[in-house]
């Protein structure tokens, strides 16, 4: 079993607000349709969900956010996974929609809806989760990031491999010379504070992804525009990205 997160950075143009990027995510698809052992996916929000996040000031703490922002966030995450979705059944694929709301109650995972996820894509289906503007309780509201959602399924169904599929290399140990770390062994790497979004950007990646190795699985940080890497890590154990190895 699998866990595959799409970055919003892949599959969306960060720059310009609701743009997908159909293509990235088109040839990604088509590369998972090798893949021949059960899969989930989580996508992130890029210029959906963190356009309006930002626009109406929604973070992932619960607070009193306002609700038309909930409504506007959450509805741009919809039609971002539908367009996710729409690229798994044009390539003959059987994906199925999973919010959120399926599997977490305030901003803690449902374990027996979690395990279910499992049985779901060893019938061969493809769950398809997403980060979300979520309900909380007590008047409550927050933005659950893909990330989170990520060290969560991990958690619970212990996959032999999550991958984190991104729009750069993997991890650098310096951004300007771009030199890949490609192996950490539980040691911490210095991360420069880099464009910051609502969830945390590659800060908050680094962090659910050390969390996931530190009880044992392997985390592997890959580039979504050379999607084959995905097959290479998980068919052949070839890591062109960083790889979080398990202790
Ligand atoms: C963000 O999820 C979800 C919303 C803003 C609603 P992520 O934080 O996982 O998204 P990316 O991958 O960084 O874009």
């Amino acid at each position: 079993m699998i866990i595959i997160k799409l970055g919003g950075s892949v599959i969306t143009n960060k720059e310009k607000p609701h743009s997908p990027r159909k293509n990235s995510i088109d040839k990604i698809v088509r590369v998972l349709k090798k893949l021949d052992e059960p899969f989930v996916i989580v996508h992130g929000g890029g210029s959906f969900g963190h356009y309006w996040s930002v626009k109406y000031n929604m973070h992932t703490k619960p607070a009193n956010y306002n609700s038309h922002g909930v409504s506007v966030v959450k509805n741009s995450m919809i039609e971002l996974n539908k367009i996710v979705l729409d690229s798994f059944l044009k390539n003959k694929l059987n994906p199925y929609c999973l919010p959120p709301t399926d599997f977490v109650f305030g901003n803690k995972p449902i374990t027996k809806k979690v395990k279910e996820i499992e049985k779901m894509a060893e019938s061969n289906l493809i769950p398809i989760t997403f980060g979300d503007a979520l309900w909380f309780g007590k008047n409550k509201s927050y933005i659950l990031s893909g990330d989170r959602i990520m060290s969560m399924l991990a958690n619970i169904l212990k996959p032999k491999l999550c991958v984190f599929v991104l729009n750069v290399d993997g991890l650098y140990s310096d951004p300007k010379t771009k030199k890949l770390i490609s192996e950490l062994k539980g040691e911490k790497p210095l991360i420069l504070k880099s464009s910051k979004d609502v969830t945390g950007g590659m800060k908050r990646k680094v962090e659910e992804a050390m969390k996931i190795s530190k009880k044992g699985m392997n985390v592997f940080f890959v580039n979504g525009n050379k999607p084959e890497r995905i097959i290479d890590a998980v068919k052949r154990k070839k890591f062109h990205g960083t790889l979080f190895k398990g202790k």
